[in-house]
């Protein structure tokens, strides 16, 4: 029977890992963490409870025969490329995307200028980012990004106390923030309120905040001429147009007096990062834009000249994420991701390598919602299904299933199976009941592997 090692499990891990039992194969879906479901669990936001329901079909996965979860063991660490390919018929790199893109402006390594990337998962208690030091004592954050993760951390600043304390967050985190000092988060686009890439219950849900007012300048939704046309032409999508009936309501809005407010500027990109005498973080220069049509049609930014500085101690850029090279997996610097044609890994010739594929964010780039790796490991899963059937597998020289746990048990001993997962879990869950909390996450390595049963 062929065998896969599936390296993440994150969703794109899982759904590709259904899919190919579905099919007949055996997996190993392995993870560096202890823990599985990637993003889900260190990504989605602690006050959306019911997104992460999803796990439970991951769930439903690993109870089937032929599978088997590796975590805490790392490509690149604990085992290489090579050695997987000794061993399996195929390996599928599902290892997602895990830096940030950087705005490449001066000030951005100032103390208080941080990567969302990094609050996201301190806040979501991934054990590598546990220890970061984030200083909220600022009256005003400035978020750089209009997507989603820009909205998620917006949001998680303005939450109030009672309301974290019923959520999955990190314990760290919900004192820092029940302690903070931000009043006002501003968010800044550098394109129109038409460009932005919120999806609309996510910029709905930032006008029903318990105790933050959303404010949006009149001025910057009326939209210039170009986007005014693509808005109502067959190439704007139904989102768009929503996002900009929301936000034109929000600027009509007359403010509700909460103590605390997020205001959502268009047209800005900031220029540079301004430090005080301690190189601390003192505001965000930034220069106004206009939009501009260009030959391929595309609405791009264009800066006026026009600058203004944002008084701020706290910089988060939501810039979108970004992969990196992992052991010698092909990797394409320039769009960071694995390079692959429909998930099959292609080599320097442009060649599929074979019984190499990709899958999720390291496939095609960090965009898209949970949903979309489902069809997306679909797609891999199929292109798996053609080589199997054309005898183009990889054939490795040590196909032995049953030794590959003692082996990668002396390579990282912190190893945790699905069972130990499960110890995990019960621990976490069982924390949370005095509280009213689906869980208290664990985020020591150590002790999670204690509790796995692992030490
Ligand atoms: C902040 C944030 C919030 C989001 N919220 C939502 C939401 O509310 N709803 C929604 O539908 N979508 C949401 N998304 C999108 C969704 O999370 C992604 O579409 C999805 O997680 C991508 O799946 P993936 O499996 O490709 O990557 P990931 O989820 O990132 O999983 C990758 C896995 O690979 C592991 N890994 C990394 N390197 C190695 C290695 N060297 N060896 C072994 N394992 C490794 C990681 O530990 C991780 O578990 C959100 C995304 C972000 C960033
Ligand atoms: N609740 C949810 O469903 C949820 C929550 C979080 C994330 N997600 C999903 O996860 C994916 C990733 O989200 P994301 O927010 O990280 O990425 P994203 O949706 O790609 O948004 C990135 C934002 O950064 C801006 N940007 C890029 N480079 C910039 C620069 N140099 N200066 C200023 N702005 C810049 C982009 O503007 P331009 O458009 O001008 O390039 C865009 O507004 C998305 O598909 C998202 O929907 C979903």
């Amino acid at each position: 029977m062929a065998h896969i090692a599936i390296i993440g499990a994150g969703p794109a891990g899982f759904y590709a890992s259904e899919e190919l039992l579905g099919q007949g194969f055996e997996v190993d879906l392995y993870d560096a963490l202890p823990t599985p479901f990637g993003l889900v669990r260190a990504g989605v936001a602690p006050d959306h409870p019911k997104i992460k329901a999803v796990t439970r079909r991951y769930a439903k996965t690993a109870a089937k025969p032929g599978f088997r979860f590796f975590g805490g063991v790392a490509l690149g660490e604990h085992v290489r490329r090579e050695e997987l390919l000794e061993r399996y018929h195929g390996v599928v790199y599902a290892f997602g995307t895990a830096t940030d893109n950087r705005l490449g402006i001066p000030g951005e390594d100032l103390a208080g200028s941080h990567a969302a990337t990094e609050f996201v998962a301190w806040y979501n208690a991934h054990p590598v980012f546990a220890r970061h030091c984030f200083d909220l004592s600022t009256e005003r954050a400035v978020v750089i990004g209009n997507g989603n993760v820009a909205i998620d951390v917006a949001r998680m600043l303005m939450l109030s106390p009672e309301e974290l304390r019923t959520t999955d967050i990190a314990d760290h985190a919900i004192d820092a923030l029940a302690g903070a000092g931000v009043r006002e988060v501003v968010v800044l686009g550098r394109r129109g309120p038409a460009q932005a890439a919120f999806t609309n219950p996510e910029l709905r849900e930032l006008g029903e905040l318990s105790r933050a007012d959303v404010v949006v300048d009149a001025a910057e939704v009326q939209l210039d001429p170009d986007s005014r046309a693509w808005l109502t032409s067959d190439a704007a999508d139904a989102t768009a147009r929503r996002n900009v009936e929301i936000l034109a309501g929000y600027a009509q809005r007359a403010p509700a007096g909460h103590s605390h407010r997020v205001a959502l500027r268009f047209l800005r990109s900031p220029v540079e990062i301004l430090g005080d005498e301690q190189g601390r973080v003192r505001g965000v220069r930034v220069v106004r834009n206009r939009i501009e049509r260009r030959d391929d049609g595309r609405l791009a930014a264009v800066p006026t000249g026009e600058e203004q500085v944002i008084e701020s101690g706290l910089v988060l850029r939501s810039i979108g994420y970004r992969g990196i090279p992992v052991c010698s997996v092909p990797f394409d610097e320039r769009r960071g991701l694995i390079p692959n044609d429909a998930g099959r890994v292609v080599g320097n010739d442009a060649e599929p390598l074979p019984g190499e594929y990709a899958v999720g964010w390291i496939k095609r780039g960090p965009s898209g919602v949970i949903g979309t790796n489902k069809k997306d490991a679909a797609d891999t899963v199929a292109r798996i299904l053609e080589d199997r059937e054309a005898g183009r597998l990889n054939a490795p020289a040590r196909p032995d299933p049953d030794s590959l746990e003692p082996w990668l048990r002396e390579r990282a001993p912190g190893l945790v199976t699905w069972d130990g997962w499960g110890a995990i879990d019960r621990h976490e869950t069982t924390a949370g009941e005095p509280h009213g909390r689906p869980r208290v996450k664990l985020v020591d390595l150590d002790e999670m592997s204690r509790v796995s049963g692992g030490r």
